[in-house]
């Protein structure tokens, strides 16, 4: 029989996420005081973030033990399925295996909630009455609002304008889980009124909607701020997606020869391919991690690496990442959640170590992509994961013209049922590419701050 889905029971659920800084050749360079320009303790991320987060964003331990509490809460959509895509296949023509870990199947339509229950869990441990956040395409946020929900937190959202206006059911998704949600840029705070006073049309970026975020929670002693993406406590919560992936491979008789997950801020890509690489960097298997970004936030193949500040108004600290310049304002393009300037600074070192093949890829080639997939499979990607579905496609393609049989895995990391509106605007024509020209680039560049 053709297996098409490889299921496991909730007593195979990852106990423990994996941590990657465990296994590096050499470590990241570390986070600066932008003040002072050295190393950042613990003392310092304290206003934003609880204790034990903290602690696990500077953990060298390989395994970090997920508490019961969260694994409860895991239980409601974890194991997620691990698909054979075997009718793409047949419509590419390709000798390649093609396999895909969903993770739409979460309540919130992603695989945010990975990070969201965990974030709320020790926040609501440490006494945390609210939590404030940033959203792009509205994916975290709603992650968020139903972990508040279920941790009994209050929830308050800066969501990007551009997609506060391109997707109100996000935001009637927010809304219905109890959260606040507020176009950003916003009058509520100081670094959202300067942008308004320059651009009062400003479509808002990740970069903005963060710097609004930490503004107000680090005016609240009962708050704290809570990030979707980008450090490192978040791809390690993210890592039970590749571990399920291994043991679901198995089961099929598979291991990939290449895995494929798009990149925002590196977090689902990080899920999926941190578990693999890891294995790849003890000398175990070898495989190739392909991270596909939008090519009009080109971070990881145009950016430049250097110490940059992960918000627009400079409240963060400095991190050393693959960036456009915290002042990059992308285009409003529909994959809201991969338009961030940087990329995680974990993700940046592997990839300056060799260990990540980046490419970039436009709008219209991954909603053409999501649509093919679609029409094959049935499930329709979220914007987002279109860029994995076109990576993944293209691995295809290459394996049919040599005539090669590998194996590909890669992360359908949401459902579109909230983007209808962009799926109908593709279909009738109305979207368009943007490739940022070497001048644009060059002037958001010009912003970095000076790191001696
Ligand atoms: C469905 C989806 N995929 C991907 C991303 C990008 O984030 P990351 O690169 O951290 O996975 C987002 C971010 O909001 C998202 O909503």
């Amino acid at each position: 029989m053709d297996s098409i889905k490889y299921t496991l029971a909730e007593k195979d659920i990852p106990q423990s996420w994996y941590n990657i800084a465990s296994d590096l050749p050499a470590p990241p360079p570390p986070v600066l005081h932008p003040g002072t320009g050295q190393p950042i303790g613990p003392a310092d991320l304290a206003p934003l973030f609880p204790m034990e987060l903290i602690k696990q964003e500077v953990s060298a331990e390989r395994k970090i033990e997920i508490p019961e509490e969260v694994q409860q809460v895991y239980r409601q959509w974890r194991p997620t399925p691990l698909y054979r895509a075997r009718r793409l296949e047949r419509a590419l023509d390709t000798p390649a295996k093609i396999y895909y870990k969903y993770e739409g199947v979460s309540p919130a339509g992603s695989h945010k909630p990975n990070t969201a229950i965990a974030q709320a869990y020790y926040n609501k441990q440490e006494g945390v009455k609210r939590l404030i956040t940033e959203t792009g395409a509205g994916q975290w946020g709603s992650a968020l609002a139903m972990a508040g929900a279920f941790f009994g937190l209050e929830v308050l959202v800066y969501m990007v304008r551009v997609s506060y206006d391109q997707k109100p059911y996000r935001r009637g998704l927010m809304e219905t889980f109890g959260a606040k949600v507020i176009a950003s840029p916003s009058e509520t705070t100081n670094a959202g009124r300067m942008i308004l006073a320059e651009h009062p049309d400003s479509t808002g970026s990740l970069g903005i909607a963060i710097s609004e975020a930490v503004e107000i929670a680090a005016q609240d002693p009962d708050a704290k701020y809570a990030l979707g993406s980008v450090l490192n406590h978040v791809l390690l919560h993210q890592t039970v997606i590749g571990q399920e992936a291994l043991m679901q491979l198995e089961m099929a008789g598979d291991y990939p020869d290449i895995v494929v997950g798009c990149t925002g801020g590196g977090s689902n890509f990080a899920g999926i391919a941190f578990p693999f690489i890891g294995a790849k960097l003890r000398g175990e298997r070898d495989l190739r991690a392909v991270a596909v970004e939008p090519a009009s936030c080109p971070s990881l193949t145009r950016g430049k690496y250097a110490y940059d500040f992960g918000d627009t108004a400079k409240m963060t600290p400095l991190v050393k990442m693959h960036t456009l310049g915290h002042t990059f304002v992308p285009e409003g393009i529909h994959a809201g959640g991969l338009r961030y300037h940087g990329m995680a600074p974990m993700v940046s070192h592997l990839a300056e170590l060799g260990q990540i093949d980046p490419r970039a890829e436009t709008q219209l080639g991954c909603f053409a992509a999501g649509v093919q997939f679609a029409r094959a499979e049935g499930i329709l990607p979220a914007p987002e994961a279109n860029h994995a579905v076109k990576g993944a496609i293209d691995e295809a393609l290459k394996c049919k013209e040599g005539g090669e049989s590998k194996v590909i895995l890669f992360n359908l990391c949401g459902h579109g049922h909230f983007d209808m509106g962009a799926y109908i605007d593709y279909l009738a024509g109305k979207l368009r590419d943007h490739e940022y020209s070497r001048e644009e680039v060059a002037m958001a560049l010009a912003g970095l701050p000076s790191v001696g």
